[in-house]
């Protein structure tokens, strides 16, 4: 018979009980499916880049709390050209506007955070 370690056990409750009280499944809407896997051709899914959290990378960006009308934008200039990136133009070529506006409104809905440290390359020792 399958029996779960007591100490798991208490861990995973704990873990669901913090999660329900901090209101994280309850409030915030299902990851789209853009974010999470992509949609084909070259939109592969944000989050592979930019995190599910939307902090990102300091290759790609930060995208948590950045205003879903700026995100909106960006797209669109990669999409036409007016703004140049490494892989952005290719991924804003496909990206329906539906989808640009799910994603938009996700990362936007996401709290922001500082989590990199910028040092200045004369006080590093
Ligand atoms: C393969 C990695 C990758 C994927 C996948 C990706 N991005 Fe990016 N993103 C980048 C990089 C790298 C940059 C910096 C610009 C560049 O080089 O293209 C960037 C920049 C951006 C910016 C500009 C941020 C700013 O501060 O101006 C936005 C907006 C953005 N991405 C949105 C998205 C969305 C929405 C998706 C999903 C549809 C997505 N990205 C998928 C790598 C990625």
């Amino acid at each position: 018979m399958f029996r779960t370690a007591p100490s798991l056990t208490r861990r995973t409750k704990l873990t669901i009980s913090q999660i329900l009280r901090t209101g994280f499944l309850t409030s915030m809407p299902p990851m789209p499916k853009v974010v999470q896997h992509g949609a084909g051709g070259e939109v592969l899914g944000c989050a592979s880049c930019h995190l599910g959290s939307g902090l990102g990378h300091p290759e790609s960006a930060n995208l948590a709390g950045v205003s879903a009308a700026y995100i909106m934008r960006q797209l669109a200039d990669f999409k036409s050209g007016a703004r140049m990136g490494e892989a952005m133009p290719d991924i804003s070529k496909d990206l329906s506007d539906d989808d640009a506006r799910q994603a938009s409104q996700w990362f936007a809905n996401l709290n922001q955070k500082l989590w990199q440290t910028v040092v200045e390359a004369d006080r590093v020792r």
